[in-house]
């Protein structure tokens, strides 16, 4: 089968359109026909290997995993022992490691089956970035007014969605090209190229921007939330989790909570979000979609941070 893969670190040159074996769905296992992969951040994080407190895991000098990808929909051609929610011909979405290829093995517990109202492109792009706009705002429930800095992006534009669905006033912050699309999204909108961040707010989601921990905490309310969920650009050891590692050193000190976030994509959460989906409540927001042949274009296109809200590649 086609697949993207790398050996080696690096930017999209890295990566290669190459014939691999098929995988085979182990216990526990679907092994699904990928119609359509998101293309997350955390795309160019594993490609590049950056930042470094991540090479353990990924790898030290070589990524363990050599295909890229994790977020997908995709039809189901065979399940595993012990697999019970699914059979072959289902259609579903969810995460597996290696999703940019034509095939791919995806774990029982992280796939549900795909909202009947989505293409497979547009569920694709869900997963990973809905899970964590989702996981996010649990951190500060019952806020009545919510701050989404990076509200144009991937995870931006469903917190935008999911705040609204909870009954917050959202504010987005986002640059001139996104304003419309975030106001579309039932969010006021702070052009951050063009305006200053005024009020207080009891929850902030800082997605982008890597703004200093001094200046959000005084836009947050005595005892409101700020989560750390991300943001380009920091130094080559630690990336963005600078702050979050300082807000986690000065949360016992106050009434603030100021805490980090680490994603994951649980079956229930999928189903979760298949539901407020199948009402209308939250919509996907596709920007592109590449052939999976032209994958490096479209981590080189997410990465420039232009994409208004998603993009995916289809094999
Ligand atoms: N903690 C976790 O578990 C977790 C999980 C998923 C993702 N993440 C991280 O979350 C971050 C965002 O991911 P994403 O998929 O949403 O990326 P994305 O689609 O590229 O969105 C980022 C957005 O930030 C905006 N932005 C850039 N500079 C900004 C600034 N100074 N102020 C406000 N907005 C700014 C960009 O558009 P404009 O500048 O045009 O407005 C862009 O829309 C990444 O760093 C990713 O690694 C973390």
């Amino acid at each position: 089968m086609k697949a993207i893969v790398q050996d080696t670190y690096g930017e999209a040159d890295v990566l290669r359109f190459e014939d691999i074996d098929r995988p085979v769905a182990g216990r526990g296992e679907l092994l699904v026909e990928v119609r359509a992969a998101g293309v997350d951040a955390g795309v160019w994080h594993l490609m590049a290997g950056m930042p470094l407190i991540g090479r353990p895991a990924m790898g030290w000098s070589r990524p363990k995993m050599r295909v890229r990808g994790l977020e997908l929909a995709g039809r189901v051609v065979a399940v595993g022992e012990g697999v019970t929610r699914f059979k072959e011909g289902d259609e579903v979405f969810g995460t597996g490691w290696g999703a940019f290829a034509e095939y791919v093995r995806v774990k029982e517990d992280k796939a549900a089956h795909k909202p009947a109202n989505l293409s497979f492109e547009q569920a694709a792009a869900v997963p990973v970035s809905a899970c964590t706009a989702l996981q996010a705002l649990r951190k500060g429930e019952n806020a009545a007014r919510v701050l989404v800095i990076g509200a144009g992006g991937g995870v931006g534009t469903y917190a935008v969605q999911l705040a609204k669905a909870s009954g917050a006033q959202v504010t987005g912050v986002c640059s001139t090209a996104k304003a419309d699309l975030v106001r579309g999204l039932g969010a006021e909108v702070v052009d951050y190229t063009s305006e200053e961040l005024t009020g207080t707010y009891d929850l902030i989601l800082d997605i982008a921007g890597l703004r200093k921990l001094g200046t959000l905490r005084k836009h947050l309310t005595r005892d409101g939330t700020l989560v750390f969920v991300g943001g380009e650009g920091g130094g080559r050891w630690l990336g963005g989790m600078q702050r979050s590692l300082g807000g986690l050193l000065l949360s016992p000190f106050g009434k603030q909570n100021l805490r980090g976030l680490f994603a994951t994509e649980p079956a229930a959460d999928l189903e979760h979000l298949r539901s407020l989906i199948e009402a209308g409540t939250v919509t996907p927001v596709l920007d592109r979609t590449f052939p999976l042949a032209q994958a490096a274009d479209a981590v080189r296109y997410q990465h420039a941070g232009k994409a208004r809200g998603k993009i995916v590649v289809v094999p």
